[in-house]
């Protein structure tokens, strides 16, 4: 077979190992070196030994170093090049066979049109480079809600970060067998090296294209070696495919954290919760209840996709499809989050944080006073000064790349085959006026209009201008691979048939509840302390699905009076409250009114049902 294939990749030995017996995969990889015309084919197996030689190479190229042992063993530091530093969502393309399948919130481009263009820009692309094969499963390998992957990519700094961030090596095979279901994803970063020429530390190219194919679920990704436009498990794969294989198959795909949470009664509840990108997902997930609250405690599922299936028991289950965190580093402390800190203390690949002079690393927000001297994330002297001047130690987006094993707080059923039962979802955006701190929706139809207007001020994960407020319904707006209208009927649709089989099963429908952590003072600080004291919303709503918080309904839903809430070790005086649970009604006029806009925007596909919603709220706000 070998020889065939060799012929088949123009020559270069593709060599598959024994135990891939997938054929389909093998030709797959042929076709693809025959395109890109890699140097050499390298099928990653997942093992150490590979993840530290490929780590050393890359010490030797410049691309990481190593950082300190007694400082911080086992761990590397990556700057990458200063215009590859963020997911580029205006360089990210649907390409279903029809534009109204992609709606209109995602760039289309008519597929063969799309191939074209890629034909080109892939056709030579490796040259000089290594391919590496890259088997991964996007859940445990095996389990009911799992899928498989692989990756192509000429990436070694993507191949010890998928490493990290899924299961990722040769057991992958064995689920495949012969003829298993994989996502096929071939990545590059576009810069061929000529015979002879010297490699930059961080390849990548000006053009940039992130593309899907959904019908065919192809993940096609050039230009960039940055986060998720190159692990291209993460958004391509776990979010934008997956999320039509959901609409297909009858589950969900979302941009959401799973924790687990356990009153002092000892009782356990789940609960996912979708933020858009640097709202804090990390740290809600790892959150350390606080003194006053005591006897409470969270654990870590997942910190930032869900895959949630409903099961014939009448119950949602969701899995963290992913291994490992990709999180943003700046702002991270001991005191804003803990666990992180300590999850971050070996074993770990930072991306665009700053390097201290006895090599280990620091970023805005990592401690009160930053160390005299640094490298700074573009490898320049930085001192204080060049604070306070406004230049940025580590970059904004700069990352950590952790196993979620080093998780002190993960939850013993993370790893679980059949995930774990879903009790609340949670939507929440970042918004400085008008949304309260929460509020449970009435109903499912109710939760899901919630939802779909969810708005919020954009944050550092995303290239382009910060603090502005965009729609960002599900926080999925740069993720739903499909229309977005469609996606809510989806959402819809799934809660009526569960709906109408919890008559039957007697378990109810998941609550749905949105917060928002982040509205400001007159002076532009936060009121809300956030952090550990979201445990003190958590409450209020395990209290609500255990019938026993109070609450009192407003034009929305059902938010805790200010003695619906447990304050104990808490000094945050009514007036505080009054201004982060407030409705203005002038200002909720004017959110209406964008409501409507965005409904227009989405007007091809949006169920009545939310339309309906509207237009009572509407009425109650006038009224
Ligand atoms: C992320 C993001 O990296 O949402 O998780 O941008
Ligand atoms: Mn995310």
């Amino acid at each position: 077979m070998n020889r065939s294939v060799n012929a088949a990749a123009g020559g270069i030995a593709v060599d598959p190992p024994d135990y891939v017996r997938h054929r389909g995969i093998i030709e797959w990889v042929g076709s693809v070196a025959a395109l890109t015309r890699p140097d050499r084919i390298v099928w990653a197996d997942g093992s150490q030994e590979e993840y530290d030689r490929l780590c050393q190479q890359m010490v030797d190229a410049g691309t990481m170093r190593r950082l300190n042992p007694a400082k911080r063993p086992n761990s590397y530091l990556a700057w990458s090049d200063p215009d590859d530093v963020a997911r580029v969502e205006d360089r990210t393309f649907i390409c279903s066979q029809k534009q109204e399948d992609a709606g209109p919130t995602n760039n289309w481009t008519e597929p063969q049109a799309m191939r074209k263009t890629l034909d080109g820009l892939f056709d030579g692309c490796m040259r000089g480079r290594t391919l590496y094969v890259v088997p991964f499963s996007m859940g445990p390998l095996g389990g009911s809600i799992s899928q498989i992957g692989i990756q192509l990519t000429d990436s070694p700094y993507v191949v010890v970060s998928m490493q990290k961030m899924t299961r990722m090596g040769r057991a992958v095979y064995d689920v495949l067998g012969t003829d298993g279901r994989f996502v096929p994803c071939v990545h590059s970063v576009g810069a061929p090296l000529a015979t002879g020429q010297k490699d930059v530390p961080w390849p990548c190219n000006k053009t940039k294209y992130i593309v899907h194919f959904p019908e065919t679920r192809e993940i096609w990704s050039y230009g960039s070696g940055y986060g998720g436009n190159a692990l291209l498990g993460k958004k391509c794969f776990a979010l934008r495919i997956a999320s039509t294989m959901g609409r297909d198959e009858g589950w969900l795909a979302e941009h959401m954290l799973i924790l687990g949470v356990t009153s002092p009664q000892g009782r356990k509840y789940h609960v996912a919760a979708a933020f858009p990108s640097a709202c804090g997902k990390t740290n809600f997930a790892m959150l350390i209840p606080p003194a006053g609250l005591a006897g409470w405690k969270v654990t870590t599922i997942g910190d930032d996709i869900a895959w949630v299936k409903p099961n014939a028991d009448g119950r949602w289950y969701a899995i963290n499809p992913e291994a490992g965190y990709f999180g943003v580093a700046p702002g991270t402390n001991e005191k804003t989050n803990k666990n992180c800190m300590d999850s971050l203390s070996e074993d770990v690949i930072f991306t665009n944080v700053a390097l201290t002079d006895d090599g280990d690393v620091w970023w805005e927000g990592m401690t009160k006073e930053p160390p005299a001297h640094l490298i700074d994330w573009r490898g320049q002297d930085w001192t204080p000064e060049d604070g306070k001047a406004g230049r940025k130690a580590a970059h904004p987006n700069a990352r950590f790349t952790v196993s979620a094993t080093r998780n002190p707080v993960l939850d013993p059923d993370w790893d679980s085959d059949d995930g774990v039962p879903i009790d609340a979802f949670i939507f929440g955006g970042r918004r400085s006026t008008t949304v309260p701190l929460v509020t449970e929706a009435r109903s499912w139809v109710e939760g899901v209009y919630m939802a779909a207007t969810m708005g919020s001020e954009t944050t550092a994960a995303q290239a382009g201008a910060t603090g502005v407020v965009r729609r960002d319904p599900f926080a999925m707006l740069p993720f739903c691979g499909y229309n977005m209208a469609e996606y809510f009927g989806h959402w819809l649709r799934l809660g009526e048939e569960l709906g109408a089989g919890a008559k039957s099963t007697g378990v109810p429908l998941p609550r749905i509840f949105c917060v928002n952590w982040f509205r400001t003072d007159e002076n532009g600080k936060f009121i809300w302390p956030g952090f550990g004291d979201n445990m003190r919303v958590l409450e209020w709503m395990i209290g609500r699905i255990e019938g026993r918080a109070g609450g009192a309904e407003n034009v929305f839903g059902v938010s805790p009076r200010y003695e619906d809430l447990n304050w104990t070790g808490l000094d945050f005086p009514l007036e505080l409250y009054e201004k982060i649970a407030s409705i203005d009604r002038a200002a909720w006029k004017k959110e209406l009114e964008l409501h409507a806009e965005h409904f227009e925007k989405l007007r091809n596909g949006l169920p009545e049902a939310l339309k309906q919603v509207k237009a009572r709220l509407e009425e109650r706000i006038a009224a």
